[in-house]
């Protein structure tokens, strides 16, 4: 008789049964272990896009699509982003707890200490052509820390992890920073370890050489306390998101023996992409190419055209079916931040009318395609006057945390086995 716990496949050719444990999940889908499946049937099982596979089993993000919901460690997404810095959730997804304020002050000053790059990789990112998008030098950099930080390339022990996991987090800030810089051909600014985190990330991207921000007519300008929260809650937002394509990019890579500078530089290129971290970037561009409120029906009547591939990018999720709770976060920030922000221009305006369009349109609505994060953090990043090349890179510092986490998990993982999925064979 068939365990309680388990299912039964049954080859309707020969009438054979095959039984599969069902493993139990803390919350969410339960998952069938078809581990034996190819041994016991000589078949495969086959999910392109791995639509229905589970690849590893996680502690660090929970995800509930059909509810809009996201924890890390279990703490809700609206949580951390409302009431927690960035620099607690990047503790809490290192340790699985939330800091103390020692612990707190402790790990900012040691972030700020680490955020200095070596003078050879400045040297690697000025040998670049200033046409180079900010990506693309920011993946080479963090495949280039192996050969900078080699020390630490065999990890033997917690704490050596421990410190390059810190090293990475300080540091992916200011190369993200110097390679925006280097696009414009203007001088790099070093990080100041007066400012925090987020601030600091600005102030490279911004200051004057010498560290002067800019002097306007009320005397020098600094960056504003609503920018550095903003982008510091968009941080947060983007800190992990369970087995996307970019993770999964990352523990494909982990799991070859490759060492995380390197896995993460493969997740960087992976996030590039605009159906994934690109799609920020392609939203403003969107936005752009439509040009004014007039002509946005005539966009989401192409959107919804089957033989058209033109998408609205920004919509729709493989996780999602209900609003993305990061972009309800980001919602509310933009209207509280409205005020401030300068969410007035003919661009906003667009991507507002859009946003009403879509939400009421049939298609839309059927396919529970809502606005994902990428399309309130493309609009808030531009309210900022952040530069467009630099939205994804934006991401890439939020999410290096959680890439450098799931490596770690990969890593301890008993059950863990190298990347090497099957086929269903077509050819000749
Ligand atoms: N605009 C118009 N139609 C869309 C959109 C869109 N943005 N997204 C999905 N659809 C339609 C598809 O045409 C399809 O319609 P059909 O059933 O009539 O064929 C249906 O919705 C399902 O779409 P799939 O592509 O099968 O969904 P999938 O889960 O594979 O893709 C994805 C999800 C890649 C995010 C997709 O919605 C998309 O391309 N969105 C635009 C890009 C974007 O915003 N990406 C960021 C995602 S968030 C992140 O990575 C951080």
């Amino acid at each position: 008789m068939a365990k309680k716990n388990s299912m039964t496949f049954i080859d309707n050719r020969t009438g054979k049964s095959y039984e599969y444990p069902i493993l139990e999940a803390t919350r969410g889908p339960w998952v069938v272990d078809v581990r034996s499946f190819y041994k016991d049937t000589g078949m495969f099982t086959y999910d392109p896009g791995f639509t229905s596979t589970a690849s590893c089993n996680s502690e660090l993000t929970f995800i509930n699509g059909e509810k809009g919901e996201l924890r890390y460690h279990g703490i809700e997404i609206e949580e951390l982003a409302t009431q927690h810095s960035y620099l607690e959730v990047c503790f809490l997804l290192s340790q699985g707890r939330l800091p103390d304020k020692e612990e707190l002050h402790a790990f900012d000053l040691e972030l700020r200490h680490r955020s200095f790059i070596h003078e050879g990789l400045k040297n690697l990112i000025e040998s670049f052509p200033n046409t180079a998008h900010p990506m693309a030098i920011l993946s080479s950099a963090v495949s280039a820390l192996s050969s900078f930080y080699f020390e630490h390339l065999n990890i033997n022990s917690e704490e050596e992890f421990e410190q390059m996991r810190r090293r990475l987090i300080a540091k992916i800030p200011t190369l993200a920073a110097f390679s925006y810089r280097h696009s414009l051909g203007i001088p790099f600014i070093y990080p100041d370890i007066e400012r925090s985190f987020t601030e600091n990330f600005l102030y490279m991207m911004r200051a004057y050489p010498g560290g002067k921000m800019h002097i306007g007519r009320q005397g020098e300008e600094q960056i504003r306390e609503v920018e550095i929260e903003a982008l510091d809650t968009i941080f947060t937002l983007h800190a992990d998101h369970e087995q996307n394509a970019s993770t999964t990019t990352v523990r494909g890579v982990a799991s070859t023996g490759a060492h995380p500078y390197v896995a993460i530089s493969a997740g960087i290129s992976a996030l590039w992409g605009r159906a994934h971290g690109g799609a920020n970037e392609s939203v403003i561009a969107q936005l752009e190419m439509i040009g004014s409120v007039k002509n946005v029906a005539a966009f989401v009547e192409r959107a919804k055209d089957p033989d058209d591939n033109f998408r609205l990018m920004g919509f729709g999720h493989r996780v999602y079916k209900n609003f993305d709770p990061r972009a309800k976060v980001l919602k509310k920030l933009q209207d509280r931040l409205s005020d401030e922000l300068s969410l007035d221009s003919e661009l906003i305006m667009i991507a507002r009318e859009i946003e009403k369009i879509a939400l009421n349109d049939d298609y839309f609505v059927k396919r529970n395609l809502y606005p994902n994060i990428d399309f309130y953090s493309g609009v808030i990043l531009y309210a900022l006057g952040i530069p467009r090349s630099m939205f994804t890179p934006i991401f890439v510092i939020g999410r290096t945390v959680g890439w450098i986490n799931q490596w770690e998990e990969f890593k301890k993982d008993e059950t863990s086995k190298i990347a090497r999925p099957r086929q269903l064979y077509i050819g000749k």
